[in-house]
């Protein structure tokens, strides 16, 4: 099932999310309003809005902070893509040509800084202590785990361990953020919040690992970004820990060089042995490990629509080819 079909439930939430994301973007600095609309016009998949939707609707919450902190949550990721692809030096996104590549490396990141601030405002402006604390700490924890990657780069001796981290934060961390937002609009208690919060870190453990999977074997129409970026950053990413682990010492060898100096001269090497090792098969099986671990965290929730759509999402993280 596609993550369309899924957000049928949420239709009319979905369309007042976006109703506040257009008013918020407002700025009478045109650059920030040209370079804001150009990344939130181009789409993308609301998959963290989503999340926020779907838990606090499966709680059966009434109200209207569920629209204005899924636009939040979508405003930080757009805040943490705007900075991400600036630093991966990536040229493609949703699509499109990157922000940095259309406007610039200054002018991306700063509207990045724009998009997290704005996003701050509106989380005052729903003025729940509880709330402000899950996004100023998720927020944190992800600028951690982007520099905590920057520090891995180019080390072809991170572990398995090392990669899990840099994902739960830089990545997880915003889907548990989200799911446990709903779980506080829900007015569920802190032991069903933490178990929401689980399901977030879960899936969006496996969403990130296959994110690495398709970075080598997407299809670029399909995911609208390019293939190869991982390797050109020498990120070592489990794809390639897996061929060090698994490969012959030759595979083994041409993979740790391949991290040390990046470029794409050798991507076509790499995705030999990739293939030859079943390394993106294995990172598919652990994504469905965390997939399967993101669903029985579901228990917390009563039976509902809302709750088969989480169950489906949990599945199409692992299944997407985009
Ligand atoms: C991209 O996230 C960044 C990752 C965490 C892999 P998405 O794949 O959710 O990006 P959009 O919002 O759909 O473009
Ligand atoms: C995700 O990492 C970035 C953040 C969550 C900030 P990636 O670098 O793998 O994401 P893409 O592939 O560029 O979307
Ligand atoms: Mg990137
Ligand atoms: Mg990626």
């Amino acid at each position: 099932m596609s993550h369309q079909h899924l957000y049928a439930l949420i239709e009319a939430d979905m369309a007042a999310v976006d109703r506040v994301i257009r008013e918020r973007l407002f700025s009478d600095v045109v650059l920030i309003r040209q370079v804001a609309e150009y990344i939130i016009g181009a789409g993308g998949k609301r998959l963290r809005p989503a999340l926020l939707l779907f838990t606090a609707n499966a709680l059966g919450y009434r109200g209207t902070h569920h629209h204005e902190l899924a636009a939040v949550v979508e405003f930080i990721h757009t805040a943490t893509l705007l900075h991400d692809d600036v630093v991966d030096e990536s040229s493609l996104r949703r699509g499109n040509q990157t922000a940095n590549a259309m406007f610039g490396n200054s002018a991306a990141v700063l509207v990045g800084d724009f998009l997290y601030s704005r996003s701050f405002q509106m989380m005052v402006g729903v003025n729940d202590m509880r709330v402000m604390r899950v996004l100023a700490d998720a927020t944190n924890v992800i600028a951690e785990g982007e520099v905590l990657q920057l520090l891995n780069v180019h080390n072809a001796d991170v572990s398995v361990d090392d990669y899990l981290r840099v994902i739960r934060y830089k990545t997880a961390m915003l889907f548990e953020a989200a799911c446990r937002l709903g779980g506080i609009l829900g007015g569920l208690d802190e032991a069903g919040q933490e178990r929401l919060a689980e399901f977030g870190r879960h899936i969006g453990t496996a969403f990130q690992l296959i994110d690495d999977v398709l970075d080598y074997s997407g299809d670029e129409a399909q995911t609208g970004k390019s293939v190869g970026d991982d390797l050109a950053e020498g990120k070592p990413t489990l794809p390639l820990i897996h061929v060090m682990e698994h490969g012959s010492p030759e595979q083994a060898a041409r993979v740790r060089e391949a991290i040390e100096s990046g470029g794409r001269e050798s991507l076509p090497d790499v995705i030999a042995a990739i293939r030859a090792t079943d390394a993106l098969e294995r990172t598919r099986a652990h994504a469905k490990v965390e997939a399967e671990a993101a669903k029985s965290a579901l228990s917390v929730l009563p039976p509902s629509h809302f709750k088969e759509a989480l169950l489906h999402l949990s599945d199409f993280a692992v299944a997407r080819d985009y």
